[in-house]
């Protein structure tokens, strides 16, 4: 599988700095809070796993799984195939995914939790690609940004495969092609 990686654009020492760094910044930012910190699946898999380390306070996890599309609308939308188990009303809430791409998924699911009623909603993505916003979101905790390219491993998949590469990499073009 390693074979398919073209180069690694952030390495597992890398990584494990971000998770440090964001996890002391939730620490401090929710000090005497006891947030939800929801994941979405299956991308922010490895990630959640190491920021939730860092996280020093009380905090409760839970996951949903929503698969998003580019609608007619330009803001597109989710589908909610599970979701979270928290009662989310009067809640501190925490989203953490891999990446913010179009910020279509990030839009929809604060939206939804708002509706829900959540007295605080922020956003931590290990990745920003600034370059394919569509819709007006920015993450509130950002691991680091990344050019306009797609990229995978710790989380982040193509067809399904690489989520279990330790590092983030680009794949070779013929793997793709
Ligand atoms: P968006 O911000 O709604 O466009 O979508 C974010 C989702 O798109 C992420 O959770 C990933 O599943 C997927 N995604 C975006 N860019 C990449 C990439 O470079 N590699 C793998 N998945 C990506
Ligand atoms: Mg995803």
């Amino acid at each position: 599988m390693k074979n398919d990686i073209l180069k690694t654009i952030i390495s597992d020492s890398e990584i494990e700095q971000i998770c440090k760094r964001l996890g002391a910044q939730i620490s401090k930012d929710y000090e005497g809070k006891k947030p939800i910190v929801i994941g979405l699946l299956k991308g922010c898999l490895p990630f959640m796993s190491d920021l939730v380390k860092h996280i020093s306070g009380y905090i409760t996890i839970d996951y949903m799984s929503v698969s998003s599309y580019d609608g007619m609308a330009s803001t597109g939308a989710i589908t909610i195939k599970k979701d979270v188990e928290s009662i989310i009303e009067g809640k501190d809430i925490i989203i953490v995914d891999d990446i913010i791409d179009t910020g279509v998924t990030l839009l929809n699911i604060v939206e939804y939790f708002k509706e829900k009623k959540a007295n605080s909603i922020k956003t931590c993505c290990l990745l920003d690609k600034p370059e394919g916003r569509k819709v007006a979101i920015e993450a509130d905790y950002i691991g680091t940004t990344i050019p306009k390219e797609f990229v995978v491993g710790y989380g982040l998949d193509f067809n399904g495969y690489y989520r279990n590469l330790p590092f983030i990499g680009v794949l070779k073009k013929e793997v793709y092609e």
